[in-house]
Formats: C-alpha cells, structure tokens, sequence
C-alpha cells in the first residue's frame, strides 16, 4: 500500500533536495523537514484513548496517545537523517539500527549491523530516504519481523517504482510512506530523476 505525500512543503522541499547545488548543511535541513512530514503522516492511524483533564473552565474528556511503544529503525547511513523528526515529535521513541550497503557493482546490499530492540507489540517504522530496487528495505522489514515486529510501516523520501512493487513482492501489504514516487531506475539502479547518493550528499562524503 503506497502513501505518496501530498503537500507543497514537500514538493518545494524536494526540489531543492534534487538540486546538485544544493550543499550538505542545507540538504540536511531539507532532508529533517520532509522528515517531519512523513512521520506526521505515517503516524496518522496511531491509537488513541480517553483522558479526563480539568480545563480552566471544565471538566473535560480528551484524547491522547495510547501506550503502544513506537520504534524508528535507520537503514544507515542514510536513513539516520530521518530519525531526528521521529525524536522531535515522539520524544519516547526508541532507536533500532540497521546497517546495510549496497555494492557499487551489483546494488545488492549486504548487512554489516544490526542492533534492534524486542519489536513485539511496537509500532515499527523503518526509514530510509532512497528506495531503489527495494532490495534494502525488503532485507530490513525481513530483519525487523524476525525480531517480533509486525506489520512494520516503510517511510522513505524518493522511491522508485521497482523499489515499490519489491517490497510488495517479498511483503505483501506493508504501508509505504513516500515524499515523492519518481519515474525509474538507470543502468546502475539510481533513481531517476532521483537526487543522487542521498548518504553522499547528506555527509558531504
Ligand atoms: C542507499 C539508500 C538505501 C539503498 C537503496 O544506501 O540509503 O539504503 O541505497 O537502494 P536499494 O533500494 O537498491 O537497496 P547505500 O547502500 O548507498 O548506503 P549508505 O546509506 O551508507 O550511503
Ligand atoms: N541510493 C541512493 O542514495 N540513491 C539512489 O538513487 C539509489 C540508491
């Protein structure tokens, strides 16, 4: 299930994002903004309950958060420039950590780390600002179910169509959160019209 963002921040913000000369400071503000966006919206279903508070003038019946922990698990590298608007918004969030490259030749990743808390009962959210041939995130909502996650939700920026229809492939009905769905992969499965190495451009490296 794909959820494209549709706000103007966002496209504003993404344009700016795909600017090459648009330089790391600035990138990563742009990045932290849609950030905040996408997890404003990949959270809209969240639970809520009953709460009798006292206004100044009334006894009043509210709505809060229920009480189901939430966890935001980065693709590193560059899935640790969405975690801070998770942190900002949900300050009891906890972190889980995937570390997952892709190889130059082939853009398959393989795993290098991997350090995630007991998902059971959490609201999982996997973020990685680029999905590509979806082989990354797939391996990562793969990591996360094995350690208790259930229907864990992906928050990318830009996705590709083939990154979209993989994860559906290896999982089925996982909500997909998207600032923008681009047009296809080039020969060596980057994005187009895409941004570039989101990790490259977000480090300056
Ligand atoms: C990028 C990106 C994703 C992955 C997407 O990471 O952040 O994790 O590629 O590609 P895929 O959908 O084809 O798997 P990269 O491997 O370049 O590592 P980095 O974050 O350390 O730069
Ligand atoms: N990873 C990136 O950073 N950019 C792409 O276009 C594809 C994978």
């Amino acid at each position: 299930m794909l959820y494209v963002l549709d706000h103007p921040l966002a496209v504003h913000a993404i344009t700016h994002l795909r600017d090459e000369t648009t330089k790391p400071a600035t990138f990563r503000t742009l990045a932290y903004q849609i950030g905040l966006l996408l997890a404003v919206e990949a959270t809209r279903d969240l639970s809520l309950k009953d709460k009798a508070i006292q206004t100044p003038l009334e006894p009043h019946t509210g709505r809060v958060l229920a009480q189901q922990p939430l966890v935001v698990v980065p693709i590193l590298r560059a899935g640790l420039g969405m975690v801070q608007p998770f942190l900002d918004i949900f300050p009891d969030v906890s972190v889980g950590y995937v570390g997952l490259e892709r190889d130059h030749a082939t853009a398959k990743a393989s795993s290098y780390y991997c350090k995630l808390p007991p998902l059971t009962g959490c609201r999982v959210f996997v973020v990685d600002p680029m999905l590509a041939t979806g082989g990354s995130a797939a391996q990562a909502l793969g990591l996360v179910k094995q350690h208790g996650a259930v229907d864990p939700r992906l928050v990318c920026i830009v996705a590709a169509p083939e990154g979209v229809a993989e994860v559906e492939r290896q999982h089925p009905g996982t909500h997909i959160h998207v600032a923008a769905l681009d047009r296809e992969l080039n020969s060596r499965k980057y994005i187009l019209p895409g941004l570039g190495d989101f990790g490259d451009r977000l480090y300056g490296t």
